[in-house]
């Protein structure tokens, strides 16, 4: 049995850093070591003191890298790869004039495959390793995504997109073929290697509400999945949602009439929150992704991260193709400035937190992934802090590891991952 043993800096959580000061609960271990053997972590220390007690391991030297858990990207649209940065629209436009199209090509398995290799080859360079993907209305497109992420072994969540109006033909399913569907998919994914199954209506919108309460039974059905959506994302849309839905209370009110509400909910953008939703989610433990690049790139708003030292759970996601990148470093960045326009800037360690262990928490997955931990798989993405040359001059008088690290959160992208381990397997460079 191979050993492993990565050498470098490393960054190390003992608790949630929006809990209390985040001093109390980030580390970066300049001295650090990790050793991983049959897809797990087994240990995490000291360099010398590892090296002297595993001497038969084999040894990758990062030096000075920055070795951090995978990124888990919280909340994306695998099937939306190839319209990522369209022009111009705002939410609903957008949708009806990028999206929904482009879906429709993944009906064809072929072409669904395609994506799914491409996405799983373009967010693995940016440092990925768990992705939380809303796929299409076509099972093929799930079947896709599922078998590709198998292939490379990865922890993967995803699930059809379920829709019964408000959508093209061709896109829209029904209340009983969103029950079924789901079902035989969850059945033949959920729970397989590390793929995990998400009940996935889009959002209220394109439901009706039988088709809301059928997949409401069904996670009942099957409560140990993830149930993800989209809520209250651009003041339209929640305007949209109103009218649409009547009798509901608020945006939260058109999910949790159905059953849709629980702690495995994990619910999109969250801009536009009202106070009882807030207390209600809060109430709960559902979690909140926040999809920074998205926001400002459709327009949508300034997600507050308050919320997150209130103790509501909360992910960080690309939410690619709306959001403009595949990257989480890229993410990191945007939220940080997101956070400045709220006036809640965010430490580095935060926003570290938030790319690895807060959405591994998003989608229950906290004791797996998202943390250089002994027990955990051994996803890992190591950063070169210094690799392009307007970083590295930044680098190369930084005060302290915290500030060595900011320039590649704000600057950095896939040429700053030096090398990416999925289930304890080191990926070609
Ligand atoms: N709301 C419903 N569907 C979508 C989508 O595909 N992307 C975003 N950003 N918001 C949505
Ligand atoms: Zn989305």
């Amino acid at each position: 049995m191979t050993r492993h043993l990565l050498l470098g800096q490393t960054l190390l959580f003992t608790g949630n850093p929006f809990a209390g000061d985040w001093q109390d609960s980030v580390t970066i271990d300049t001295n650090g070591a990790v050793l991983v053997a049959q897809g797990k972590i087994i240990d995490v220390g000291e360099r010398d003191a590892l090296r002297a007690a595993h001497p038969d391991a084999e040894v990758t030297d990062y030096g000075t890298d920055l070795i951090c858990p995978g990124f888990v990207d919280a909340h994306a649209h695998y099937p939306q790869t190839a319209i990522i940065a369209s022009w111009g629209k705002r939410l609903i436009d957008w949708l009806n004039t990028y999206t929904f199209p482009e879906e429709m090509r993944l009906a064809d398995p072929e072409y669904a495959e395609e994506i799914a290799d491409r996405y799983f080859d373009l967010v693995t360079a940016a440092g990925t390793t768990t992705t939380c993907s809303y796929c299409t209305s076509a099972p093929t497109s799930v079947d896709a995504y599922f078998r590709a992420a198998q292939a490379r072994g990865m922890r993967v969540y995803g699930g059809k997109t379920c829709m019964d109006r408000n959508a093209p033909d061709g896109l829209r399913d029904t209340a009983k073929r969103a029950y079924d569907e789901t079902k035989t998919l969850c059945d033949r994914w959920h729970g397989h290697d590390r793929l995990g199954y998400v009940i996935t209506p889009r959002f209220s919108p394109t439901s009706t509400i039988e088709q809301l309460d059928a997949l409401g039974s069904l996670w009942g059905e099957r409560s140990d999945c993830l149930m993800q959506t989209h809520i209250s994302e651009q003041v339209e849309e929640v305007a949209w949602a109103k009218d649409l839905f009547p009798e509901a209370r608020d945006y939260l009110d058109t999910y949790e009439a159905f059953g849709l509400i629980g702690s495995r909910a994990v619910y999109g953008h969250a801009i536009h929150l009202e106070p009882r939703e807030i207390d209600r989610i809060k109430e709960v433990g559902a979690a909140l992704v926040h999809c920074p690049t998205s926001n400002t790139f459709i327009g949508s708003g300034l997600f507050d991260m308050s919320l997150a030292r209130r103790g509501l759970v909360v992910g960080l996601a690309t939410d690619t193709g709306g959001g403009s990148s595949f990257s989480m470093l890229r993410t990191m960045a945007a939220a940080y400035e997101i956070g400045q326009l709220r006036g809640t800037a965010m430490h580095p360690s935060q926003l570290l937190w938030l790319a690895t262990q807060g959405s591994a928490q998003a989608l229950h997955a906290g004791d797996q992934i998202g943390a250089l931990k002994a027990g955990h798989e051994a996803d890992i993405c190591v950063l070169d802090l210094a690799s392009t040359s307007a970083i590295a001059q930044r680098h190369a008088h930084a005060d302290g590891p915290w500030e060595a690290i900011f320039p590649t959160i704000m600057m950095g992208d896939d040429r700053a991952v030096r090398d990416v381990w999925i289930g304890g397997v080191r990926q070609a460079a």
